[in-house]
């Protein structure tokens, strides 16, 4: 018995229902995990609104989230690799937004022990798609890089990765995350009108990367950056696709060797997100709006 947070038709977040359910008994290729933490990321909002119906379409009802980690209580016969009391980290299209819940054996993963369960929750999303960015544009120690959105979850990775690789890092945040991105290693600049003036002042750039999107951002790539192959962006748009920016590319087929490479770095304390609040699960609609107002810092938790 646990909560499940589930909805019926796309909408904002009132149509986020909570609904206390029974789990089934595992079917075959099946695991049962109760979760310890669910990430929230703008996809959840995303998916939920409908906006990505077309390329991600859903059998509803359906339950948000792609990415949590929590025990496992189950598994089915057939299933090897995994025992009841294993640490996993859950990583697939919805599902997550719940207390418990039957999986494929194949969306889990090993939870390191030394990670504990709110960055492990947290690390595919934000931390393979800044991964995955970084090796598109292929980023050298010594280099200059800009962040726009620097501040939310994957502009952090992004940063905490890039200046572990040893190049410098430039990000755009508001006024008030100027410390909070000066913490992570990187130069804050602000974004909006003046932007391409500041960072040319501070010397300009060898790579670009895009962890928010829209035009503004976008025109401003271009305008720093005259080959585009060292840009990418997490946040593909009309403004991008038409500028020739290529998505960071973190495909789920790739998505085991990404988070081996992101769990190493969390291991070694180079990744490491702040969590902005921890919110119960029941709450989520709350966490939904926080998401969708578009100034998290850090990351958001859902805790069951
Ligand atoms: N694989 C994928 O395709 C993939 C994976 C992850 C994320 N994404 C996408 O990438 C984007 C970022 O994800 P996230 O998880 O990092 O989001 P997030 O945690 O919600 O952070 C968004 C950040 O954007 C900043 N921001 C707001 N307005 C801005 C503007 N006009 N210019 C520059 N920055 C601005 C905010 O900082 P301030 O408060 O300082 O304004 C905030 O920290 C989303 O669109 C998400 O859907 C795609």
């Amino acid at each position: 018995m646990g909560t499940t947070i589930c909805f019926d038709d796309y909408g904002d977040s009132s149509v986020l229902r909570v609904r206390e359910e029974e789990t089934p008994p595992v079917n075959a290729g099946e695991v049962r995990v109760s979760y310890r933490a669910i990430a929230v990321n703008p996809a959840d909002w995303k998916i939920v609104s409908g906006y990505a119906r077309d390329f991600l379409p859903l059998q509803l009802p359906a339950v948000p989230g792609n990415e949590s980690a929590g025990v496992v209580t189950a598994v089915a016969p057939d299933v090897t690799g995994f025992a009841v009391g294993d640490e996993v980290i859950r990583v697939g299209l919805g599902n997550s937004y719940r207390a418990e819940a039957n999986v494929p054996a194949a969306e889990l993963l090993s939870k390191p022990a030394d990670i504990d369960f709110e960055q492990a929750a947290s690390l595919a999303v934000a931390g393979c798609s800044a991964y995955a960015g970084l090796e598109r544009i292929a980023l050298q120690a010594g280099e200059t890089l800009l962040v726009h959105g620097g501040a939310g979850g994957v502009g952090i990775a992004v940063t905490q990765i890039a200046t572990h690789l040893g190049a410098k890092v430039i990000s755009t945040a508001s006024a008030h995350n100027h410390e909070f991105v000066a913490g992570l290693g990187a130069t804050p600049v602000t974004y909006g009108p003046g932007l391409v003036d500041e960072v040319r002042a501070l010397g300009g750039v060898d790579a670009v990367f895009d962890a928010h999107g829209g035009a503004g951002c976008v025109a401003a790539t271009p305008a720093l950056l005259s080959d585009l192959t060292r840009a990418t962006t997490a946040a593909q748009d009309e403004h991008s696709a038409a500028a020739g920016i290529a998505h960071v590319g973190a495909s789920m087929a790739d998505m085991g060797r990404l988070m081996a490479a992101v769990t190493d770095l969390a291991r070694e304390g180079v990744v490491r997100f702040p969590v902005q609040e921890r919110i119960p699960l029941a709450e989520a609609a709350r966490a939904f709006d926080i998401s969708r107002a578009g100034h998290v810092r850090g990351k958001l938790v859902l805790v069951p």
